[in-house]
């Protein structure tokens, strides 16, 4: 099919200012900054429908209809995309280019490696030059040698604009595959700018030790997240990769160990210290894939994460996917308050070995580390069901057993009961799901249009409005802090997946082209919607967890429903309902500590 350029198409879209277009069919009359007239998309007597000259887009209050310029035109004129474009390139007097054949796919990959090399280079040149000598003293003050920060090829991305971009934009290369590398991001108005500014920069590389992605750490008094990772690209899959393997997959492989840990500053302090067979997360929960990953080379895992809490929980987590991989596990309990990095600030390399022969099996490490919760028979149940319940999530039947019968036998409960209770919840984790996803799916599109209603479907709408703000750091805030089960309402989940889709790939995410891209009617208006809802004094990381934690409550506030209803039961039966009152007592402090839900 003949293509028409995007370049083209933004062309056009500047040239038919939407103001313009729309007083050809509707009289408008100016009221503030917008422009309002009767919706020529459904009879009405008051005018509720909308043009914003700011936004470029039109909405009507009445009946839902919204979009771009090139939308309006499309429905209005009954026209497909193409015809549309053509319709308003005529207007505006451009003539229309049509692209070459589609560029083949695995050409887009070689040029997207050739970029991440060429970036590489750079960020390598600007650790030692202008701001970035600060950068590197600060990574040798940190105890990183000169010869270290050459292994990894360790580089700094200035604080300005286009140091990266002008350097790709000697490549010659489409606006496809600018678009897709993840090193850009697309301004409004055409043309790009560096995703990385001011961060030191860690290159990811595949197996083979091609870079195919970037992990910038803030540096100085700049703000934002601590970390930006690359987005998904073409090249690049963070559930898929393992930090450094390219450099100790042949050591790992001699010794058939690795040791696992969380951070890249982690990862290259080990290694600088002669343990040369680690291997470190990418900034996401360590996956399945990732353990298949490693177990290419290794037979053991060193898992060796932070010493607090949440670091061995996740220590925790990440040894149980290794284990259902058949990779065998111990667990390498650090000091509180000190990552792999930092202990070698206040200890050396026989410190460390030391602790790794201290280290522990999994279940041993488990455990030690929740030894408050034994002591009372009460936290003592409920511990050993968290643990069962995590088990049955395994897919190895041998292994769940045993470890289940490790655990019976650790806390000295019959082993009759643990096996229960785990063939149990085995059960229910295998349940299949809802049965009529596409009938839900239709269902759930209805429901999206009509007004928010409850306290946290208001406060979800929020969320998503939120997407489409232009504040950057409110827009990482959002992409790290929110994941997909996090949205309750089934009619908001497609948007929000849709909307975070996007702001991997260009953030703040260009309005008018979303709108282009986006074939449901449905869906387009409901964006259309969300763009008109804007509120800029609204538009804080303060406001955005308010409404995270509006929703939290509310969905503690249902849990908390079921859990009622399921003390009643058990209690007309005459049952024990401890259980499910304690559950309802944890989740309410946590309800408490979060406060009541805002009104929105
Ligand atoms: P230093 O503070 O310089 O020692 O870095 P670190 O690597 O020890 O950082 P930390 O222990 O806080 O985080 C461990 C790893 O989690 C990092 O290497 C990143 O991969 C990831 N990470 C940490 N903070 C963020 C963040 O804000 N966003 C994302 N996407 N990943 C993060
Ligand atoms: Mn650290």
């Amino acid at each position: 099919m003949a293509r028409i350029p995007e370049h083209t198409i933004e062309q056009i879209r500047e040239a038919n200012d939407i103001v313009d277009v729309v007083s050809d069919y509707v009289q408008l009359k100016r009221s503030g900054r917008n422009w309002f007239g009767r919706c020529p998309f459904h009879n009405e007597k008051t005018p509720s429908f909308s043009v914003s000259p700011d936004k470029q887009i039109y909405h009507c209050f009445g009946c839902g209809a919204g979009g771009n310029v090139i939308n309006f035109i499309m429905e209005h004129e009954r026209l497909e995309f193409i015809s549309s474009v053509k319709l308003l390139a005529d207007r505006a007097n451009i003539q229309i280019i049509i692209d070459e054949a589609e560029p083949r796919k695995k050409d887009d990959r070689a040029s997207i490696y050739n970029m991440h090399e060429k970036a590489c280079r750079v960020y390598e040149k600007q650790l030692n030059e202008g701001s970035g000598k600060a950068a590197r003293s600060y990574l040798l003050k940190r105890g990183l040698t000169e010869e270290t920060l050459k292994t990894f090829r360790v580089g700094f991305a200035p604080d300005t604009w286009d140091t990266v971009t002008l350097e790709m934009m000697k490549l010659g290369l489409s606006k496809e595959i600018l678009n897709r590398s993840g090193l850009l991001m697309s301004k409004d108005r055409g043309g790009y700018y560096d995703r990385f500014r001011n961060r030191i920069m860690f290159p990811i590389s595949d197996i083979n030790g091609k870079v195919q992605a970037f992990g910038g750490r803030i540096f100085g008094e700049a703000e934002g997240a601590k970390y930006m990772n690359s987005p998904e690209t073409p090249i690049y899959h963070k559930g898929r990769t393992l930090y450094g393997l390219n450099l100790t997959r042949d050591v790992i492989r001699d010794t058939r160990e690795a040791i696992l840990v969380e951070g890249y500053m982690d990862l290259i302090r080990l290694h600088q210290e002669g343990f040369q067979n680690v291997v470190a997360g990418t900034g996401t929960a360590f996956t399945s894939d990732q353990a298949a990953l490693v177990k290419r080379f290794a037979d053991k895992v060193f898992v060796c994460y932070d010493g607090d809490d949440a670091g061995k929980k996740a220590a925790q987590k990440a040894g149980l996917i290794l284990l259902d991989k058949g990779v065998d596990v111990s667990i390498i309990a650090l000091p509180n308050g000190l990552d792999p990095d930092s202990f070698f600030d206040t200890n050396a390399a026989k410190d460390f070995e030391k602790l790794k022969k201290e280290s522990r099996d999994f279940m041993s490490f488990v455990l030690r580390s929740n030894a408050e919760a034994l002591k009372s028979p009460v936290t003592r149940t409920s511990f050993l069901q968290d643990q069962v319940a995590d088990l049955a999530q395994m897919e190895n039947e041998i292994l769940r057993g045993m470890l289940a019968g490790q655990l019976a036998d650790e806390l000295n409960v019959p082993e009759d009961a643990v096996m229960n209770l785990l063939s149990k919840l085995t059960r229910r984790a295998r349940r299949p799901q809802s049965s009529r996803p596409a009938a839900k799916k239709e269902q759930a599109r209805d429901t999206m249009l009509r007004r928010p209603q409850s306290g946290s479907e208001k406060a979800e709408f929020e969320l998503l409005r939120l997407h489409l703000s232009e504040d950057e750091s409110l827009l990482n805030w959002l992409t790290s802090t929110i994941d997909d089960n996090f949205i309750k309402e089934l009619h908001y989940v497609e948007i929000f997946q849709l909307l975070q889709g996007r702001l991997r790939k260009e953030l703040p995410i260009n309005h008018s082209r979303l709108l282009d891209e986006i074939e449901s009617a449905e869906i387009r208006r409901f964006i259309a919607h969300l763009i008109t809802e804007a509120l800029p004094d609204l538009e804080s990381i303060s406001h955005a967890h308010q409404c995270y934690k509006t929703v939290r409550w509310w969905s503690i506030q249902r849990e908390m429903d079921k859990l009622n209803i399921l003390i009643r039961e058990a209690d007309s039966r005459g049952e024990d309902f401890s259980e499910f009152h304690r559950k309802k007592v944890k989740l309410q402090s946590e309800q408490q500590e979060i406060k009541p839900p805002l009104s929105l």
